[in-house]
């Protein structure tokens, strides 16, 4: 699948549910979000069809999404027959990391390449305070065990003014002795907290705060670097990534597409528009899904309009989407 502005589309992110065992501030409003029924939500059946047709169009790396995709239930199952779909070359999935003390040697074995794992504090009050009620030590756990079974470690914090910027240099400094990859990712606001603009802060800024403190040195990308530039701290076994959404937007180089639980796709983080998939699913038609795919791909822009000043409409929910 190549968009109108020549991308090749190989990436799908599938977001399996978008319920949550957190109610991060920056993602889900307090309340929670409206329970959706199984009715609403799409089968593993369905998905699986879902992703077999988009592999079939050209998508060679899957990346699981919720919510938090490891509270559902027989998701290792279903990653298991996922990673034997031929074509596949890549299965990844995001988590904020609560639920692998239990599940990461199972993701292991169930063909799970690659984990990204949320963590925006290393102090229990700030962590729980940013998740409402999260215990910091399951992230941890959660982190060393995925460690212990062998996944290399790649970490997301979303840093936002005032609440964890001061933390910046603590999660930096993570990659001096462990070799993982700690990701700084601008705050986007979503639909529950558009009028926290002043929570902002740029990826540049973000970096000058590293730089102050330690010399970096900045990394080739690669083709699979994903929307991340990465540097090194000199001397550190780990790595830094940067990911500036809003500042520095990587829509040039966008390969991906998105699948809501629900199953509604999406050409962009942002998209203003969604094609349902489950009408084709329901009539059981390869070749509607695939035109619905195709019709995706087409509607694609060619870079994203959102700031941090503008409201984000409705559709623009970050738990439903999966990020
Ligand atoms: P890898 O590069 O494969 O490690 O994954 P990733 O960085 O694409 O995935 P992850 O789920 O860890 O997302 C990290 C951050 O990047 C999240 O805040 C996502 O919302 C954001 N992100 C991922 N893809 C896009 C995209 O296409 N557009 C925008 N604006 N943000 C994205
Ligand atoms: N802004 C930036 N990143 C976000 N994520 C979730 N909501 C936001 C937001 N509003 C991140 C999570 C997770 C990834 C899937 O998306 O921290 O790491
Ligand atoms: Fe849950 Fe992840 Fe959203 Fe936080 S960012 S509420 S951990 S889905």
């Amino acid at each position: 699948m190549t968009d109108p502005f020549g991308r090749k589309i190989n990436y799908l992110r599938l977001s399996v549910t978008d319920r949550c065992n957190l109610r991060c501030k920056y993602c889900m409003p307090a309340t929670g979000v409206p329970k959706l029924t199984h009715q609403d939500i799409l089968s593993y059946e369905e998905l699986y069809q879902v992703a077999g047709t988009a592999v079939a169009l050209g998508v060679e790396k899957i990346r699981i999404t919720g919510g938090e995709p490891l509270i559902r239930k027989g998701l290792i199952q279903f990653l298991s027959q996922l990673s034997g779909l031929p074509g596949l070359k890549e299965l990844t999935l995001t988590t904020n990391g609560v639920l692998l003390l239990e599940l990461a040697e199972e993701l292991k074995e169930a063909g799970v390449k690659r984990l990204n794992i949320s963590i925006d504090s290393l102090i229990a009050d700030k962590f729980s305070a940013i998740t409402r009620g999260g215990k910091l030590k399951d992230a941890l756990r959660g982190i060393a065990a995925a460690e212990r079974v062998g996944f290399a470690i790649k970490l997301n914090m979303v840093v936002m003014r005032g609440i964890n910027d001061d933390e910046i240099i603590d999660l930096a400094n993570l990659t001096m002795e462990k070799n993982y990859t700690v990701r700084f990712i601008e705050y986007m606001p979503s639909t529950e907290q558009s009028e926290n603009s002043s929570l902002a802060i740029s990826g540049k800024e973000i970096i000058d705060i590293v730089a102050n403190r330690h010399r970096l040195i900045p990394m080739t990308r690669s083709a699979l670097s994903g929307p991340a530039q990465n540097f090194k701290i000199a001397g550190a076994v780990g790595s830094l990534g940067i990911i500036t959404p809003m500042s520095n937007h990587f829509c040039a180089d966008c390969n991906r597409i998105r699948v809501t639980s629900t199953g509604m796709l999406r050409g962009c983080l942002f998209a203003k528009q969604e094609i349902d998939l489950k009408p084709a699913l329901h009539t059981g038609n390869r070749c509607e899904l695939e035109r619905a795919f195709y019709q995706c791909v087409n509607l694609k822009n060619e870079k994203h309009q959102m700031t941090w000043h503008e409201k984000p409409q409705e559709l623009f929910r970050m738990s439903r989407i999966g990020g």
